[in-house]
């Protein structure tokens, strides 16, 4: 089983209308996919489903502890199955931590072939942490530079939650917090001198730091392209990436701007199955092959293994 998970930091940059492509379009490939809304404080996939109100949510997982299978909902689509948010209470703060931590172990143990997760904007610790533990990491930006700043903001704080968390699970936080205090003496001048310097102190955390880089790959995804010009920045935005966080991706595509997305909500089905939705459709398929061909860098599963 596969979890996919799609953020970017920014809200508004069409990360739930990219989480619904990713599942249709799995689903429409006879995979069994099952959609959260992991978006605590603004749930919408269920529209972005035609689904108008959902019998269950996620709440129910968290206060009724109802298990997160039987929340799943029909959503008209063949393999296609919805955990909705709760829309009872937007308020993030009543679910704690390790009800979330509970949240990532259940998503391991669904039945399905791919669980897509919708992610909330912003940079708190549970999101960074799912999007951490997903295997494959889609990341949403629009050409706007607002979008752009919170997106390099969200993939720093991405870099220093996995940081911290290797860390702890070797046991040296409280001695990385002292050398990074007195970083003067030990001659470190930058976040990358300090990783060098930690990487030092133990060869099985510079095993597991390793590691995890390795499963820091990001497929960017730009959306509401509005002139073709702007194509250029997912492109850019991939070597910067890799440049000033060391974190390797992929530009999986782009979804141009459809003024007309608003009137493809419906109740009878996915707003992506309409008819006038057929351009951001295409689209989207093509953004899928390119994950599907490229989980990795280097890797396509269609074309073998290349380096
Ligand atoms: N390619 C697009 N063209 C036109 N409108 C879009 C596009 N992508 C997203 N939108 C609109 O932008 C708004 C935010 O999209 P949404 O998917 O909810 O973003 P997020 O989940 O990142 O907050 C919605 O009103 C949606 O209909
Ligand atoms: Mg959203």
């Amino acid at each position: 089983m596969q979890i996919w998970a799609v953020a970017g930091g920014k809200g508004g940059t069409g990360k739930s209308l990219i989480a619904n492509g990713l599942a249709l379009g799995l689903a429409e490939r006879g995979l069994q996919v099952i959609l959260v809304d992991a978006d605590y404080g603004g749930p919408n996939q269920h529209s972005y489903c035609g689904i108008r109100k959902p019998a269950t949510n996620l709440g129910q997982f968290f206060e009724e502890r109802r298990p997160l299978e039987e929340l799943a909902v029909d959503t008209g689509v063949p393999g296609l199955r919805l955990v909705p948010g709760n829309l009872n209470t937007a308020s993030t703060d009543s679910i704690t931590w390790s009800q979330k931590q509970k949240l990532f172990r259940h998503l391991r143990l669904l039945r399905a072939d791919h669980v897509v997760l919708d992610l909330g904007a912003g940079t708190q610790y549970d999101t960074l942490d799912t999007f951490l533990l997903a295997d494959v990491k889609v990341g949403v930006i629009l050409p706007d530079p607002l979008a752009i700043e919170n997106f390099y903001l969200f993939l720093k704080n991405l870099k220093f939650r996995q940081l911290g968390n290797l860390l702890s699970q070797a046991g040296l936080k409280e001695r990385a917090k002292e050398i990074w205090k007195q970083r003067q003496d030990y001659g470190i001048h930058d976040a990358r001198e300090f990783v060098q310097h930690l990487r030092s102190l133990s060869a099985g955390f510079a095993e597991s730091l390793d590691q995890q880089q390795e499963r820091m790959f990001l497929q960017v995804v730009l959306n509401q392209v509005r002139e073709f010009s702007q194509v250029e920045l997912g492109l850019a935005v991939k070597s910067s990436v890799q440049k000033y966080l060391q974190i390797d991706s992929a530009f999986a595509g782009y979804l141009r701007y459809d003024k007309d997305l608003w009137q493809h909500f419906s109740q009878e089905q996915p707003a992506l199955r309409s008819s006038g939705s057929f351009t951001l459709r295409y689209a989207m398929e093509g953004v899928l092959s390119s994950i599907l061909d490229h989980p990795r860098r280097g890797e396509g599963v269609a074309h073998g293994r290349t380096g």
